[in-house]
């Protein structure tokens, strides 16, 4: 056997180890609060001596994740929905929306989530939860169990690694949001004029040592959460952000409905005029689906690890997939009615949040009130995507390094922190240091989004369409409508490679 075979082998009886004491330690501690991780120690529930007696022996079945599991279904739909929905709905919907016209845009986005979206978010929940383990390890094993070559696991690595990359500058902008609740709190915003906002903007993002404070301050509450781990820290704080952001969402739509331009806001979000709509427009809407549902990159491969065995995929997905679009609905129709009422443009484009809702908020009776709950909103939707962002790395140190939770989370924090500096500094210093056009933020932008989702959501939908049996697949679906499952099968492995294959040619300019 080669050293990586041995190596491999090894890995495969720590997990098998690992996973028969989790299950013992939920069972003895249940409710009670205590470390996710536990160390081996007690005989192998299943045995494991490479790839094809893995196969052999393995009952899928009885295969845990090392990491811990949800207490429930709500719990995943929770944090599957605190990663869904982030800047993505509240800071780039609407400004993407209002640059492709409205209405139009908005139906064919939704027709993306609905065809598209949801299945991959299937396709992606289902690997994780057979797979049981961190991206890699989980597209390795499910490769073995296909025959299949072991190459598949780099989707893990490159997921691993867009995750890094996203979360570096992602941690920024969440920077951006604490500062910006500073801001308003102290009643920065009131009288606000649009030079007098664009000046707040530029002082904020001129500073690089003030932007590395609320770049540290995001990064350490991402991080303080990741490290209590799946049940302490992540299931908790979701579960008590999520309804927060619920609630503040509504008392801002409420908001909106008292500036007399609510009806011009619907108007704008929900009647499609398809001239507006160009060929570029229906790219952004493909590509903005999947950004906003996490997928291509392991984030939602990991938390569909943790899922328990015997919860409906199909029926998580789709309501994950609803509540990201609603919160995208919600966050337009709270924000353009603003917008409108204050002749701001609505195709402002990215500064739209940072440059004229401060300035709408400025010139409202209570706009200090909600300007500091608009951006408590924007932070805590940025937090639980945060946290979501860290896990196929934190989980890969954790399996392939053997170090604790708390320290994986310390190194991917620290590592991220300082990648992050790259993009304090697009703003400042190095705001015209270009390579190719684009700055450095800019770069790891286009080829996050554009480039590594992509293929990694087509790499996916291959692998679940074509290299995994229907058996399995069928299996682990658990679809009670055969229909519903044939559908399902289609779409993944023919029609979102051929939609995702035409994003990707038409991002790197192929056409
Ligand atoms: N879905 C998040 C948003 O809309 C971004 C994200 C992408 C989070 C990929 C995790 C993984 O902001």
């Amino acid at each position: 056997m080669t050293a990586a075979g041995q190596r491999h082998k090894n890995l495969l009886k720590r997990l098998a180890m690992m996973s028969t004491l989790e299950r013992n330690h939920q069972k003895s501690h249940r409710g009670r609060p205590g470390p996710e991780l536990v160390r081996p120690g007690s005989s192998p529930h299943w045995k494991s001596t490479g790839k094809t007696e893995a196969r052999a022996v393995m009952s899928t079945g009885d295969r845990q994740s090392i990491h811990g599991q949800w207490s429930s279904r709500l719990a995943f739909i929770m944090a599957a929905t605190g990663s869904a929905v982030g800047l993505g709905n509240i800071w780039k919907f609407p400004y993407i929306t209002g640059e492709n016209g409205g209405g139009a845009f908005v139906l064919v986005y939704i027709l993306c989530v609905a065809g598209l979206g949801i299945p991959l978010l299937m396709a992606e929940v289902m690997l994780g939860r057979r797979g049981r383990q961190t991206p890699i390890n989980t597209m390795r094993t499910l490769a073995g169990e296909a025959n299949a070559s072991q190459g598949w696991q780099l989707i893990g690595w490159a997921g691993t690694l867009a995750g890094v990359l996203i979360l570096s500058y992602y941690s920024v902008i969440g920077g951006w949001t604490i500062g910006y609740i500073v801001h308003a709190a102290i009643g920065d915003f009131s009288g606000l004029t649009g030079d007098g906002a664009t000046s707040l903007f530029g002082d904020f993002v001129g500073s690089p040592l003030a932007q590395v404070g609320w770049h540290t301050a995001f990064m350490a509450i991402t991080i303080v959460i990741v490290a209590r781990g799946v049940r302490n820290g992540l299931e908790k704080a979701v579960t008590a952000l999520i309804p927060m952001l619920v609630v503040l969402l509504l008392i801002l739509l409420g908001y909106a409905m008292t500036t007399g331009h609510f009806m011009q806001g619907l108007t704008f979000l929900f009647s499609p005029d398809v001239t507006h709509l160009s060929g570029t427009s229906v790219l952004t809407a493909l590509g903005h689906a999947f950004f906003t549902l996490s997928l291509g990159m392991g984030t939602i491969m990991v938390y569909g690890s943790y899922i328990p065995k015997d919860t409906s995929i199909a029926g998580t997905s789709i309501a994950v997939a609803v509540a990201d679009t609603v919160v995208a609905l919600i966050a337009g129709m709270a924000i353009f009615p603003i917008v409108f009422a204050n002749g701001l443009a609505p195709g402002a484009g990215p500064r739209l949040i940072f440059e004229t809702i401060p300035v709408a908020f400025g010139h409202m009776a209570g706009g200090t009130l909600f300007g500091t709950l608009f951006f408590v909103l924007l932070l805590i939707a940025a937090w639980t995507s945060a946290i979501s962002l860290t896990e196929p790395a934190v989980t890969m140190l954790i399996e392939n390094f053997n170090v604790t939770r708390r320290a994986a989370a310390l190194w991917t924090g620290l590592a991220t922190w300082l990648l992050g500096f790259g993009t304090v500094l697009s703003f400042n210093v190095w705001a015209d240091v270009k390579v190719l056009g684009l700055n450095f933020f800019e770069h790891l932008d286009f080829l996050t989004s554009n480039l590594m989702l992509p293929i990694g959501a087509i790499s996916m939908a291959l692998f679940a369409g074509w290299v995994m049996s229907k058996t399995m697949s069928r299996e682990e679906l658990d679809m009670k409508s055969e229909a519903g499952y044939a559908l399902w099968h289609v779409l993944i492995r023919i029609v979102a490679p051929i939609a995702v294959s035409i994003i990707l040619l038409h991002a790197i300019g192929l056409y």
